[in-house]
């Protein structure tokens, strides 16, 4: 896979109070842009409130209706956050449909550098570890960013469907 090497320093961690201002940073960076993972639109003014609450929503404690327990990981190098993954532990009816196991995103500036993909690989790796044998993961037919991504990490088209008028790829990760 293209970019590991370089990236061999690079941590999945959990979410924790010493990345607060980088994760302050990353915010900013993003400005308004759609954000993905969905954790990364949780209000962080009160960082150690934001740190409980994803530590929650890993417990299944306190979940909005139709969420499922997910938990949030951290690509770190260096002190810097450069990417945010969110493992669904399960699905339920709405993200079988759409939205699947594993939502990601890259720091904007480092995008294109190969993380995306170092980002998924170690996130199919914490849902092996939950036991997550099958890994479904969706994307917009024209992020073609995420849809390589995807492919590299061992994704198979299973289907595509259409989705409040956007088309979703849906992929099948099955672990080795
Ligand atoms: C999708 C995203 C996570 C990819 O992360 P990234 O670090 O930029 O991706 P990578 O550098 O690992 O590249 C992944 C693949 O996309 C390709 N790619 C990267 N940027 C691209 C671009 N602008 N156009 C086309 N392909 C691109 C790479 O060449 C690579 O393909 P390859 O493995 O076949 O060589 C990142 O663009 C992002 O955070 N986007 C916004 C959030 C988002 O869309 N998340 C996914 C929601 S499903």
């Amino acid at each position: 896979m293209a970019g590991v090497k370089e990236h061999i320093r690079v941590q999945l961690i959990l979410p924790s109070p010493d990345y607060e201002s980088s994760y302050r940073e990353y915010i900013q960076e993003l400005g308004d842009e759609e954000r993905y993972p969905f954790p990364l639109d949780f209000d962080c003014t009160d960082f150690s409130g934001l740190l409980a609450k994803l530590e929650n929503f890993k417990n299944g404690v306190d979940l909005p209706e139709g969420f499922v327990p997910a938990s949030t990981y951290w690509l770190v190098d260096d002190g810097k956050i450069l990417g945010v993954s969110n493992l669904r532990l399960h699905l339920n009816d709405r993200i079988r449909h759409a939205g699947g196991h594993i939502g990601l995103g890259i720091r904007p500036s480092s995008r294109g550098n190969g993380l995306g993909s170092v980002l998924m690989t170690l996130t199919i790796e914490k849902a092996i570890e939950y036991g997550i044998l099958e890994i479904h993961v969706h994307c917009h037919k024209h992020n073609e960013p995420s849809a390589r991504m995807i492919k590299a990490n061992g994704g198979r088209l299973e289907s595509e469907i259409n989705d409040g008028g956007e088309v979703v790829q849906r992929y099948v990760v099955n672990a080795p």
